[in-house]
């Protein structure tokens, strides 16, 4: 299955993690700033960093400007400095609920945080389980 993958990335680890999961996936990841719209029938997969305890903004205004579905499926995935709790992967989730999507999955993993902390991250370990996750929506 090829989802439609938009990701929000600001300092570019779930860029990384959007383009392993389109690899694998035998499709494109696409930056927020190239999206309007998604094609209709398709299994949306969005992604983001975690900002200050948020999803990006960009990924959840492009969320809001969806039209509603009415049988839609969708996943969600982020990085974070955590790397455990998935916090924009919830936020994301709600607002595709509200749009009709119904969330069958969502991945978490940690990504270099301010250029020091968590350096490395994502790890290879990482990306293995994002492909294992890509390969796995339904
Ligand atoms: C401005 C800023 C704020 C951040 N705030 C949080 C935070 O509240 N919680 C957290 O776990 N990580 C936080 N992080 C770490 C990022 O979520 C992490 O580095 C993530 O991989 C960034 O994704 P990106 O490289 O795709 O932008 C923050 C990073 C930046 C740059």
């Amino acid at each position: 299955m090829k989802p439609f993958i938009v990701y929000c990335s600001k300092t570019g680890n779930t860029k990384k993690i959007a383009e392993t999961m389109a690899d694998e996936t035998g499709t494109e990841a696409h930056n927020i700033s190239d999206v309007r719209n998604v094609p209709k029938g398709t299994f949306l997969l969005t992604g983001s960093g975690v900002y200050g305890g948020n999803a990006g903004k960009g990924i959840l205004n492009f969320i809001e400007s969806l039209p509603k579905v009415k049988s839609g499926k969708a996943a969600v995935f982020e990085t974070s400095g955590d790397g455990k709790k998935i916090v924009a992967g919830e936020q994301m989730k709600w607002a595709l609920e509200k749009k009709g999507y119904k969330v069958t999955g969502s991945f978490v993993c940690s990504g270099t945080m301010f250029k020091i902390f968590r350096r490395g991250y994502p790890k290879p370990e990482h990306f293995e389980q994002a492909k294992k996750f890509a390969k796995s929506l339904k």
